[in-house]
């Protein structure tokens, strides 16, 4: 009788051991730079949800932003020892890793529409340059879109010798940083959570990014004029551990997979509609003047700012520069 006891209850606590272990849900860590309510955190929020559901909670997402656990470099390091193993960096931010061909996104006036940036995001270029990231140890699954980019300054901004002297914050990305020089700027790279205390405090005098960006982190708060330039684009690679990935029951694989496609494209649906509610929001805010460019202002923008792209051929590569503009070609701009 004893023994038939001792048996039952060793036989009960493996079962509940058993279920608890078949339980225990695969965790990913997703950790990024941006406020919650951006194109970015968004499409972070309705990812969780969409992988938690189809996995039946055999998946469990974490979401870290604002830079709660790591800041730009340190996430990417993060990611690639495991600590982590989910981000979306921006694309200005893979040069560091040695994959220098995700700057191609950040040359000025490269995507003369959306419908041209996601020919490129959604097929064979974009493709091929997250196959680019395997070696790294990272798996790409997907661009997020988020938007073309204003400059910020204390001083109104019209013209491109507006920019003489300034010194002006960049993502880690050797093209922004031509591009910033040939403004006849000083870029200066900071990682995204210490810049609205760099302009608060004047260790850089102004910045660019996305109106999304911009507001979520208050910034039009220390920048009394934003520039609607839309001089260049930014946007995201979601990436993952490749190992982590490669290491997931197949089932698990496609549904996420399969989650990650939902997210991206509500992603890139809301991302403008987000922009231009965030540029409402900062006129609205009376803290910053916005300056709308004349057709003339915005054609020395251009002119002044076209030439990195020529320049900058022997980082990125010429015929992956040609393949881009191609695809605008096809849609019909020269
Ligand atoms: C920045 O550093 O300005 C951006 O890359 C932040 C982001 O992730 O959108």
């Amino acid at each position: 009788m004893k023994i038939k006891s001792v048996l039952f209850s060793l036989l009960a606590a493996s079962l509940v051991s058993g279920a608890a272990f078949a339980q225990a849900p695969i965790v990913i860590k997703f950790s990024h730079v941006v406020a919650g309510d951006t194109p970015k955190g968004k499409a972070a929020e309705r990812f969780k949800e969409l992988a938690e559901k189809a996995t039946h909670g055999r998946v469990k997402v974490e979401l870290y932003p604002n830079s709660t656990l790591y800041k730009d470099k340190e996430e990417l390091e993060a990611l690639q020892l495991g600590a982590v193993q989910m981000l979306a960096p921006s694309l200005a931010k893979f040069g560091p890793l040695g994959v220098k061909e995700f700057e191609v996104f950040d040359l000025p006036y490269i995507f003369p529409s959306k419908d041209v940036l996601y020919a490129v995001t959604e097929g064979p270029i974009g493709k091929s340059l997250l196959k680019k990231l395997e070696p790294k140890g990272i798996t790409g699954l997907a661009f997020w879109d988020n938007g073309f980019k204003v400059m910020s300054a204390n001083k109104p901004i019209h013209l491109p010798t507006d920019m003489k002297g300034l010194k002006l914050r960049i993502q880690s990305s050797k093209v922004l940083d031509a591009q910033m020089r040939a403004l006849g700027a000083n870029p200066q790279v900071l990682a995204f959570s210490e810049v609205y205390q760099a302009l608060q405090t004047g260790v850089v005098d102004g910045t660019e990014n996305p109106p999304s960006n911009l507001y979520t982190q208050k910034m039009h708060e220390v920048q009394k004029y934003v520039a609607v330039t839309r001089h260049g684009y930014l946007g995201y690679a979601v990436i993952v551990n490749k190992k982590f990935w490669d290491g997931l029951p197949a089932d698990i694989r496609g549904e996420l997979e399969g989650a990650m496609k939902s997210a991206t494209q509500y992603a890139n649906a809301i991302a403008q509609q987000e922009n231009d509610k965030a540029l409402e929001e900062v006129k609205k805010s009376g803290k910053t003047t916005v300056i709308t460019l004349t057709p003339k202002e915005q054609e020395a923008w251009r002119q002044a700012l076209k030439p990195v792209q020529k320049q900058m051929e022997g980082r990125i590569g010429k015929d992956l520069i040609d393949s881009v503009n191609k695809e605008a070609a096809k849609l019909g701009f020269k």
